[in-house]
């Protein structure tokens, strides 16, 4: 602090203070301004307003006293300091004036001259400390409208990016279906007999195509769900049956890794669900638990009725994922440390849009894993749901 620059404005009626202090304060470099009544100090306080950064004012003043000084000053500025002086017999008005908003009182008597300093300095500590609060205040105002603006910035992009996403999808999509079902015309050799060479390389675009297209449709829900635009086809329907016929799909891909899934769940009543939508999310779910656990391993589906949701659990006895793993698992493109074990397409966007799928039904997502010993994936959803709040 350059002490030099600070300006003090001592008030007291009686000329030893006003005499004495001031000799005090500059010996340490303190600028002192005095007046014998409250308003000669307040006529001298406003003009020399820009300056006087404290002021110690006696109480019992003729004209106007210290209480009325400090009044009319603190409705110029709340957070100049002002010190009190007093005698011992005026210590209640002492109290007063600092419930009235002073910062301290001094007592006259002998020690006034050490004393001052301590006040002095604490008072100034304190005024610089709620300057640069209310200096931080406001730089925190402006750097909060200038996140929120850039924030509204990144919204936008983000929904130009859907859209362009959106668009390239959709306009891939078409070409890449009728490649993958000429392909697979000529894989079955609808055309006429094919040489092993052949036979070879437009395998391989049948895979190649039905990866891509398969991808091409993951990008184009996750266009759709980002833009707001998920709309679910609620209807009352049988989820158990809905499983069933899901999980004899994934035994067909489970059988080629040795993998056995067994299901453990009962008749449970009808629901209201996007079955389409929520077939998608156990198909990641087992997709998953297939693609990520080792040939021979088992995988347990089962669903119950938990009040008035139902919950549908998926446990493998894959590698597991660690916390900061399990962190990441639903957000988009997020392939993890479990890689597929047998050469399988991994993208990392299933569960980020398994998560969109089942908060649009307002249901909920769960993830039990430990590194090493299996994961279980489950989801509950209200039996009752209606789509997303609107
Ligand atoms: N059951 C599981 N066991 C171990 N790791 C898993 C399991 N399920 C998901 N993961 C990890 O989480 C990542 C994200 O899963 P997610 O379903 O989103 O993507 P993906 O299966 O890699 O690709 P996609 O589903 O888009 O085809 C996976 O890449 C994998 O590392
Ligand atoms: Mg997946």
């Amino acid at each position: 602090m350059n002490q030099n620059k600070v300006r003090i404005l001592v008030v007291d009626d009686d000329p030893f203070i006003t005499k004495m202090l001031p000799l005090k304060l500059s010996s340490r470099g303190y600028s002192v301004e005095t007046a014998s009544d409250g308003a000669e100090a307040l006529k001298k306080y406003v003009s020399g307003a820009e300056n006087i950064k404290l002021i110690i004012s006696d109480m019992n003043m003729p004209v106007m006293n210290g209480l009325d000084l400090m009044k009319e000053v603190r409705k110029l500025d709340a957070d100049i300091p002002i010190i009190i002086l007093t005698v011992n017999n005026e210590i209640s008005v002492a109290v007063e004036a600092m419930n009235c908003g002073a910062n301290g009182y001094v007592l006259k008597d002998g020690n006034i001259l050490t004393t001052i300093f301590t006040s002095v300095e604490k008072g100034l500590e304190e005024y610089y400390l709620k300057k640069k609060n209310t200096q931080l205040m406001a730089d925190l105002a402006q750097k909060n409208k200038e996140l929120e603006k850039s924030n509204q910035e990144l919204v936008k992009l983000n929904q130009l990016k859907n859209k362009f996403l959106g668009i390239a999808a959709h306009d891939l999509r078409n070409p890449l279906t009728s490649i993958r079902g000429l392909s697979e015309l000529l894989v079955n050799e609808t055309f006429g007999s094919l040489t092993p060479e052949q036979e070879e390389y437009i395998r391989i675009i049948h895979t190649a195509s039905n990866d891509m297209l398969m991808l091409v449709n993951d990008l184009l829900d996750v266009s759709v769900i980002e833009g707001g635009n998920l709309e679910l086809k609620i209807k009352k329907g049988s989820l158990t049956k809905m499983l069933e016929d899901r999980i004899k799909l994934s035994k067909v891909i489970a059988e080629k890794k040795g993998i056995v899934i067994h299901k453990d769940f009962p008749e449970l009543p009808d629901i209201m669900f996007d079955s389409n939508r929520i077939a998608q999310a156990f198909d990641n779910f087992a997709g998953n638990a297939i693609k990520f656990s080792p040939l021979g391993a088992n995988i347990y589906v089962t669903a119950k009725q938990e009040g008035d949701k139902i919950r549908v659990s998926v446990r493998d006895e894959g590698p597991g994922l660690s916390l900061e793993d399990q962190s990441r698992l639903f957000s988009e493109f997020q392939r993890l440390s479990p890689q597929p074990t047998d050469g399988e397409r991994s993208t990392g966007l299933g569960l980020a849009i398994v998560k969109k799928i089942i908060e649009a039904h307002q249901g909920t997502l769960e993830v039990h894993s430990l590194l090493g010993s299996g994961s279980v994936f489950s989801f509950k959803i209200p039996m009752e749901t209606r789509g997303p709040k609107k």
